[in-house]
């Protein structure tokens, strides 16, 4: 049932439970994987308070204390999708087209929808009640032109108390009248949202030029200055994401050295700036990259939905100059908002790129990996003391065919394999936000219904 939010409120999750400390792809997996059977997660006022042994932490818990079992399950910090389009979700799964078709066919027609309110609140709450249901209790979200869709999203996501990181999508040109602003009125809506919202409980405003083609360098300028006024916030866009629009990058910013670079010109390169898919990038902006502290979401469904390419994990992890890379979903070119989902296609990527990707290393993409790519992991991403309860509870017998393939497992990267090749939102068996449980798949709907 769900747990009283009482600020003061104590609680404790039972259970084995996975976590990672530093990213493995730089310091290897067997100094970051924090495995634990049979382990207590003691959560206080909203963050984790102890972990460790059950059989050591039970005894020594305040009396009453109760106690959450998750029998055959894996406790793991809540998954971060780095890069997602909430107002997309009524096109999913429409035809994947190249990229630049399916916007002007699917994509722009959808978002002019969110002029009307009630749709706006009525995808927003959907969203919300989605990533609940999928374990994702952090995500970095494209709204649309309009501000009232980022209000929408904020009022529920406040209400929720979940770290969300969001804004206006910024763009003045090659879109429909309908759907852009200026230079002039997306810089001040922005700061209007910023002032209304960043830093309000656990949410986060980002800054967001859709991408390079669809502002003018006016407004790129005025995002750039924005930032400067505003260095806390983040900012997100797109990158090298098929080769039509690169081509089209190079033939409107002529002066630029590649994709990267037009951002580059503009100050949106930085700590907190995340771009999604960064797929055909060369070796100089893999390197900018690492050097400016900038961050790609890898989208691995959605690359693939669009034919858009293979994202070269090897080369964006390379040990001279590791650039932070989280997974997204990025909904609704993407194709699945479960984590797991996407966690798989990012596997098959690593193949087809030659690179086979361990369970373990995609799990860590998708939780403190997308973390670390918000710089974001000293608060959530992973389980350890003073660490914010974010909290995904995965069940490893989900579907009968689920725990009849988990008799047959000999370790926990097998399992792991398991769960990400069958699993979906049937494993997600709970989900806590800031030591709430938001979510309980046993008993889901009434618990939704109440929060929303
Ligand atoms: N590039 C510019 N806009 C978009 C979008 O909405 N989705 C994707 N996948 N790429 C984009
Ligand atoms: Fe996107």
């Amino acid at each position: 049932m769900t747990q009283p939010a009482s600020d003061s409120s104590c609680i404790a999750l039972r259970g084995d439970m996975l976590s990672f400390r530093g990213d493995p792809f730089v310091d290897g997996l067997e100094a970051c994987l924090h495995y634990q059977q049979d382990a207590l997660v003691l959560l206080r006022d909203g963050r984790i308070d102890a972990v460790g042994p059950a059989t050591e932490l039970q005894p020594q818990l305040p009396a009453g204390t109760p106690v959450e079992h998750y029998p055959h399950a894996l406790i793991t910090a809540g998954f971060v999708d780095t890069h997602v389009h909430y107002p997309q979700l009524p096109i999913l799964g429409a035809r994947g087209l190249p990229l630049l078709d399916w916007l002007e066919r699917y994509t722009f027609p959808a978002e002019q929808a969110y002029a009307d309110l009630d749709h706006t609140r009525a995808m927003a709450r959907l969203y919300l009640t989605e990533n609940l249901r999928n374990g994702i209790t952090s995500a970095a979200v494209f709204c649309t032109v309009h501000p009232q869709s980022v209000d929408a999203l904020f009022e529920i996501a406040q209400g929720l108390d979940m770290r969300l990181v969001a804004g206006k999508v910024l763009m003045d040109r090659h879109a429909p009248p309908a759907l852009c602003d200026t230079a002039q009125s997306g810089y001040d809506d922005s700061a209007a949202l910023i002032a209304r919202w960043h830093g309000q409980g656990r949410l986060g405003y980002a800054i967001t030029p859709r991408f390079a083609p669809s502002s003018t360098p006016e407004q790129l300028e005025a995002a750039g200055t924005l930032w400067r006024e505003h260095p806390d916030c983040f900012v997100q866009s797109h990158l090298s994401e098929n080769l039509a629009e690169i081509a089209w990058v190079r033939e409107l910013f002529p002066d630029a050295r590649d994709y990267l670079d037009v951002y580059d010109r503009f100050g949106l390169l930085g700590p907190r700036a995340i771009y999604a898919h960064g797929i055909h990038l060369c070796e100089r902006e893999y390197g900018r990259c690492h050097d400016s502290d900038t961050a790609l979401a890898h989208c691995p469904t959605s690359n693939l939905f669009l034919g858009s390419g293979l994202f070269d994990l090897t080369a964006a992890k390379r040990a001279e100059r590791p650039v932070r890379v989280g997974l997204g979903t990025d909904l609704g070119a993407g194709t699945s908002f479960s984590m797991l989902r996407t966690m798989d296609e990012a596997g098959k990527v690593a193949q087809l790129r030659d690179a086979p990707l361990s369970p373990a290393h995609a799990l860590y993409l998708a939780t403190r990996g997308g973390a670390h790519a918000l710089h974001l992991d000293d608060r959530i991403g992973s389980i350890a003391p003073g660490m914010e309860a974010d909290l995904a509870v995965l069940d490893l017998r989900a579907t009968p065919l689920m725990a009849a393939r988990m008799q047959h497992v000999d370790s926990l990267d097998e399992a792991l394999a398991v769960l990400m090749t069958l699993g979906d939102d049937r494993v997600v068996r709970a989900t806590w936000i800031a030591g709430v449980k938001r979510h309980d798949r046993d008993h889901g709907e009434p618990v939704t219904r109440r929060i929303l």
